[in-house]
């Protein structure tokens, strides 16, 4: 182990112990790169969990953070915020949102959507409809409500009765959906796009069929976009990739550009039910948070961008196309959208990840043995290369390990 690593180990003691940390700290990061406090450049295709959109030390994140930082950084939300109020109209101007309400996490949006869903069912008449229908290979945060919603028993076990209200189906599977509908039935929540269940993209038809469940049954589509959404897959969020409207969405990672910052989006009509005192956070929306939300759209709604994204997403899924056909042994399949990609692989994926970082690149494993990438969204051509070339290596070191254990 060297030392930075012991360094490392050495100093978490005081940490409460929920994550297997990887022995290494970073001090640095500049656009796609982070820089060690051994002074070591890895190539970041994590992006904090698909967090730094315009990957590290933007400058125009900067130049905006600091001008807000020494004017005001936070009041309340007792009284107007200019920063959140024009977030919230672009946000709304791109969407098919009406209002958005700002929060400071994933899974707090995540909870705020679910908590508008059913307001809505009871300003509808309708209190008794307080049930969401969720997926298998769902995430949506660690709150009591966010791990039963997401139904990972490993993130249920040991914390208590499990929140009641979620009824989980297959995913892609429309009929057990429209069986699992009872009269308690307030709505469905589904990512478009499952990221840590391993970017599996909804099969065709899938969320058009949820969209079509949920009409005629009077229920809520609820769409959790914390990790497709913000440009990832190419589009300012996945769903419009399938030419489907959520009544409801939460988003965060991307929004913040590395500040948290999350929200839920809802139309005028599934809003209704939230009103003044209905729904509150000290936090949510300051104005340090939503200057960054804000230079985040500047760049993300520029001209082009998403083009490019798109763009680049392709480039990098014929890249790795090529490296299965170099790789069968050690890659099983290439999914996702945009660059919001995941690999599944034949071999161990964190294995897979041990190596990829030995070759000093950052991937992030995921279910259904898979590895994520997700780049920043300015990531370079010359960047997308420089990652296949350090994955080629991992993917030999994979097969030499397999090849091992073989012999034996
Ligand atoms: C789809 C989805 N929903 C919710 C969350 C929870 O977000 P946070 O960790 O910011 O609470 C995540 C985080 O990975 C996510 O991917």
């Amino acid at each position: 182990m060297s030392d930075t690593a012991q360094n490392t180990q050495a100093s978490d003691a005081a940490i409460l112990p929920t994550y297997a940390r990887a022995p290494v700290a970073f001090e640095r990061g500049e656009g796609s790169w982070l820089v060690a406090t051994d002074g070591a450049r890895y190539l970041d295709f994590g992006a904090g969990i698909a967090v730094c959109a315009l990957g590290h030390s933007h400058p125009h994140m900067i130049a905006e953070l600091t001008a807000q930082a020494q004017k005001l950084w936070h009041v309340s939300n007792l009284y107007h915020i200019p920063q959140a109020e024009r977030l919230a109209k672009r946000l709304v101007e791109t969407t098919f949102a009406d209002y958005v309400f700002f929060t400071n996490s994933g899974v707090e949006a995540v909870e705020g959507a679910i908590k508008t869903a059913r307001k809505y069912q009871a300003a509808s008449g309708h209190p008794e409809k307080f049930r969401l229908i969720t997926f298998d290979g769902a995430f949506h945060g660690r709150t009591l409500a966010g791990i039963a919603a997401g139904g990972n028993q490993k993130y249920i076990d040991g914390f208590g009765p499990k929140v009641d209200g979620f009824d989980q189906a297959p995913w892609g599977d429309l009929e057990a959906v429209k069986a699992l509908i009872g009269p308690e039935t307030a709505g469905v929540l589904v990512e478009p796009i499952q990221g840590e269940g391993g970017v599996r993209t909804p099969p065709a038809g899938f969320l058009r069929g949820l969209r079509e469940i949920c009409d005629q049954h009077g229920l809520v589509l609820v769409m959790d976009e914390v990790q497709s959404g913000v440009g990832r897959t190419g589009k300012l969020f996945a769903h419009e990739i399938y030419g489907v409207k959520p009544d409801i969405m939460a988003i965060a990672k991307g929004i913040g550009g590395g500040f948290p910052l999350g929200a839920f989006l809802a139309t005028r009509e599934a809003g209704k039910g939230m009103v003044v005192g209905s729904h509150g956070t000290t936090f949510g929306g300051n104005p340090l948070a939503t200057a960054c939300g804000n230079a985040v759209l500047d760049v993300v709604l520029a001209e082009g961008f998403l083009d490019e994204v798109q763009r680049k997403g392709l480039l990098l899924k014929q890249r790795l196309a090529q490296l299965q056909d170099a790789h069968p042994k050690v890659i099983a399949e290439i999914r996702g959208e945009g660059l919001f990609v995941g690999v599944r692989l034949r071999t161990p994926n964190a294995d897979f990840a041990v190596a990829a970082r030995d070759e000093r690149m950052l991937v992030i494993p995921a279910l259904d043995n898979t590895i994520r990438l997700l780049p920043p969204l300015t990531v370079s051509d010359a960047e997308l290369d420089e990652a296949i070339a350090r994955l080629d290596r991992a993917c030999g070191v994979a097969e030499a390990k397999l090849a091992a254990e073989q012999k034996q």
